[in-house]
């Protein structure tokens, strides 16, 4: 396990900013492999090679803010295409991923009102230089982001229906996972406000600080 996270900390070295999602589905730490890291999306015209900031566009495309590493201050948006089996989750309010739908969660509402959940996950707590960072963002059937009753976080598996993240009328919400929770588990749930169909992916992340 140490040496898997040693390669994952060189890994958020070199890209920077926002790194891997560290659980699954089981509850069991993530063996890491090519598939699973995501994909920060990338400044593509070299005029305007410097980030700024990105967000999902829908659920197979980021918007990336881009400008001039020599003279910066006008952004330029550009489109950035997720791969497949990909989807874009704003893991940040300034940054978004792809990240691979098998180390996401990915569930939805099946035309249902009522509060839906993903699996739990486990938290591990990160390195040092890194904060752990989780994000939700939730699409309609044709891939727009769709905007939802309420967007929450729930700590521990225990239907205790105690939320005590969550954020109302939006399509995406970004949390920094708080040391107190390190050791809890974290399932992403929503709220959908109509039985329109909502599907929804959450993911974990590591910010290098
Ligand atoms: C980027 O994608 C949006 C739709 O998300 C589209 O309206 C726009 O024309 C695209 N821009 C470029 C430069 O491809
Ligand atoms: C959830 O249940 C576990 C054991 O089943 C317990 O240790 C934990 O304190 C409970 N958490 C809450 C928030 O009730
Ligand atoms: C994501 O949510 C923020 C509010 O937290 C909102 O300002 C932003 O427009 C949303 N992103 C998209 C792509 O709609």
């Amino acid at each position: 396990m140490f040496a898997q996270l040693y390669i994952i900390y060189i890994f958020f070295l070199v890209s920077a900013v926002v790194g891997i999602p560290v659980v699954n589905l089981q509850d069991q730490i993530f063996s890491i492999d090519g598939s699973a890291v995501p994909t920060r999306p990338k400044c593509t015209d070299p005029n305007n090679a410097k980030y700024k900031s990105s967000t999902c566009a829908t659920r197979k495309s980021v918007r990336v803010s881009c400008e001039s590493f020599s003279q910066p201050g006008t952004p330029v948006d550009t489109n950035f295409s997720c791969g497949d089996g990909d989807s874009c989750v704003n893991i940040t309010p300034n940054d978004a991923f792809c990240v691979d739908d098998s180390s996401a969660q990915v569930w939805d509402n099946k035309n249902e009102n009522e509060v839906v959940c993903s699996a739990p996950v486990s938290l591990v707590p990160p390195h040092v230089s890194f904060q752990l960072v989780a994000g939700i963002t939730t699409y309609s059937t044709t891939g727009d982001p769709i905007r939802v009753a309420e967007l929450q976080a729930k700590y521990d598996d225990n239907n205790s229906n105690i939320y005590t993240d969550y954020k109302y009328q939006e399509n995406n919400y970004t949390f920094p996972i708080k040391q107190e929770d390190f050791s809890k588990k974290l399932s992403f749930c929503f709220y959908p406000g109509s039985n329109e169909e909502v599907q929804a992916v959450g993911s974990l992340a590591y910010v290098l600080m």
